[in-house]
């Protein structure tokens, strides 16, 4: 579908759960999300019934995401479940990677095609300041289990903390030196938490390009601004809604785990997915398409969106 600007909407994120393993600085508080009750979370059933809705309305590429997608039960059949509708839609997942060692080669069967990895550090302890709880080595261990099990192109995603990891940005990128990583650079957006935290952690992905001396723009991939660094087998990707919006080239939707359609990542905006189907599903996601904004309003420090980012999973 076409949206009202003329933007082409092919890519659905689904977030399957709110919870997680990890409590990151910028996503979660400590003690964790308020936990939702099983039944306010949409089911497997649900999630399929959704992604078929959007099969149906021209989506070709859907994310699943979290939370932790992982933590999720059924999370496997559901990727199945997608597959099942149409093998060639592109099905994605974004994954902090702790439980990869487990689920690598699963995930592969039931169907996933890629990864992306969040991954903010390569320093043990300051991997312990972020995540509050996680250990790099198991982060680690997943991307080797992901290699393993055959998955190719897996992206690193890795968010800009001034102060805490801008020092890492050379280090960062040398994943996709020897290996075929694509790390990306994102800046650190003021949703919920980090609403307030100071200036100075807020950095221009364009930091990055001071460390890139040698390179070929290679162009856009979605929403990220691609640079292959001489000698790399993987490329280095910035992005930046902050500092150099892309609305223009959104083509995504999003849906919560408790079954709200988000047009817009920023906006407040919600349409409920929950107790339809059919026909009413359909129309639901046609009005989602139809009311996304032309831009958001991502003020420098300020985000409409009323949750989280374990809740809309990014
Ligand atoms: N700003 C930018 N990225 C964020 N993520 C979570 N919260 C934020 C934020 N405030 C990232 C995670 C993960 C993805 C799902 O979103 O690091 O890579
Ligand atoms: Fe978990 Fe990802 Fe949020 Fe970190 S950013 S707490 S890994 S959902």
């Amino acid at each position: 579908m076409i949206d009202r600007y003329g933007r082409k909407i092919e890519y659905l994120r689904l977030s399957v759960t709110d919870r997680c393993n990890l409590r990151c600085i910028y996503c979660m508080k400590e003690d964790g999300v308020c936990k939702r009750h099983h039944s306010d979370i949409l089911s497997i059933e649900e999630l399929t019934e959704i992604a078929q809705a959007a099969y149906e309305l021209g989506i070709k590429k859907i994310r699943l995401t979290g939370g932790e997608p992982l933590v999720r039960k059924g999370v496997l059949t559901l990727c199945r479940n997608i597959k099942a509708i149409d093998e060639d839609i592109e099905l994605v997942m974004t994954t902090n990677g702790t439980l990869l060692p487990e689920y690598a080669a699963e995930l592969k069967t039931a169907g996933v095609d890629r990864l992306n990895i969040s991954l903010d550090t390569l320093n043990a302890d300051t991997y312990r300041t972020i995540t509050r709880r996680g250990e790099l080595s198991d982060v680690l261990s997943g991307i080797k289990a992901a290699q393993n099990a055959g998955f190719t192109h897996t992206k690193i995603n890795a968010v800009l903390i001034g102060g805490i990891n801008d020092n890492e940005i050379l280090d960062m990128m040398r994943l996709a030196r020897d290996d075929d990583l694509h790390v990306r650079f994102i800046e650190l957006m003021p949703m919920d938490i980090v609403r307030g935290w100071d200036k100075s952690r807020f950095l221009s992905a364009d930091i990055v390009k001071e460390h890139l001396n040698n390179y070929d723009l290679i162009g856009y991939d979605g929403v990220a601004k691609i640079y292959r660094p001489n000698g790399y087998k993987g490329t280095v990707g910035i992005i930046s809604p902050l500092s150099h919006s892309f609305c223009d080239r959104c083509n995504k939707l999003r849906v919560t785990a408790d079954g709200k359609l988000k047009p817009c990542l920023h906006s407040g905006e919600e349409i409920n997915l929950r107790g339809l189907h059919g026909d009413q599903l359909t129309e639901a996601i046609k009005d989602g398409i139809n009311s996304k904004p032309k831009c958001h309003n991502l003020g420098e420090f300020h985000s409409e969106a009323a949750r989280g980012m374990n809740e809309i999973g990014g």
